[in-house]
């Protein structure tokens, strides 16, 4: 008898419950995901921050950093005053991200990023295959801060198109529909400014901003090693090609001008500027935090 009843409370539980362990597990899908962005949002809110204000999370809003360190070489950025309010504003629009995904998640300390002028000459050195001399400084005016923003929100963006897919509740997709449509804004934004600026050439280099801009997006197609999902200012692969001078290319997009999407490990490839998302470095000397980041590094040894 003792047994019967077991077995019937069991079923009216299993009856009763079969949401419970589902919808954890579906959050936990959700929360890893969330935080994998969160790491994108500390980038840019840092650079954002420093360039603009020359100063970062640690003043303005020290609840967010979770205990992880400052970054490494950020600094106010020489830049005129048009420049700088747009960047102060991306860099509250950061904040504004940032403490929304904390709010929807565990706590997650901000990584070790490295945001000095060598670790941006880097990337430009490895997009051109050269080194350019002197060292590229994101910090020196407005085109190099603008090269070096077109660096960057846009890598999280396509991390957003690559997670919406993945994620497995409603709450989760509309953050992530929300910080994308900012995040597209901002990478809009910047590829404007580089546009009306496409023909400079960057001093002392002598090199347009628009050949600049295809470096650095053929450079991430390489390091992202799953194909072309990046673009510069001028070359598109839209298929309807119209030419003469209306043709370049404002925003990225795929043959019918979709957003292009990229997996965590295509993201931490570029951003660790290895190439492989077990091997640290470039903006993330000890990698990115999180469930997602940790588990390539741990895959490692
Ligand atoms: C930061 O956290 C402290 C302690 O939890 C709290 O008292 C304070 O209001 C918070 N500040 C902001 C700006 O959220
Ligand atoms: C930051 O990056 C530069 C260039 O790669 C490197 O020389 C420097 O050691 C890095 N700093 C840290 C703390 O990782």
């Amino acid at each position: 008898m003792a047994a019967v009843v077991a077995v019937v409370f069991f079923l009216l539980l299993v009856l009763l419950l079969p949401e419970t362990p589902n919808a954890k597990s579906k959050f936990v899908v959700d929360e890893n995901i969330l935080e994998f962005h969160l790491n994108l949002e500390y980038l840019e809110a840092e650079f954002f921050l420093y360039g603009s204000l020359g100063k970062g999370l640690d003043k303005l809003q020290p609840n967010l950093t979770g205990g992880g360190p400052p970054p490494v070489g950020a600094r106010m950025a020489h830049l005129t005053p048009l420049i700088r309010n747009i960047f102060a504003q991306f860099g509250a629009q950061e904040i504004g991200h940032i403490r929304e995904i904390k709010s929807k998640i565990g706590e997650l300390k901000r990584p070790l990023m490295n945001l000095s002028a060598q670790s941006f000459a880097t990337v430009i050195n490895q997009a051109f295959g050269r080194p350019l001399y002197p060292l590229f400084d994101p910090y020196l005016n407005d085109i190099n801060y603008l090269l070096a923003s077109y660096i960057i929100p846009y890598v999280g963006l396509t991390g957003y198109v690559g997670s919406t897919p993945k994620l497995k509740t409603s709450i989760s997709r509309k953050l992530v529909a929300g910080l994308l449509a900012v995040e597209s804004g901002q990478d809009a934004v910047v590829r404007s400014l580089l546009y009306e600026r496409a023909m400079v050439r960057v001093m002392p280099y002598g090199i347009t901003v628009a050949e600049f801009t295809d470096r650095i997006s053929a450079l991430r197609n390489k390091l992202g090693r799953n194909g072309i999902k990046d673009e510069g200012l001028v070359i598109t692969s839209n298929n309807l090609k119209i030419k003469g001078k209306w043709k370049g290319n404002i925003l990225v997009g795929n043959r019918n001008s979709l957003a292009y999407g990229r997996t965590p490990k295509e993201s931490l490839r570029i951003v660790y500027g290895s190439g492989k998302e077990q091997v640290p470095g470039g903006f993330y000397p000890r990698g990115a935090e999180g469930t997602i980041a940790r588990k390539y590094l741990i895959n490692k040894d």
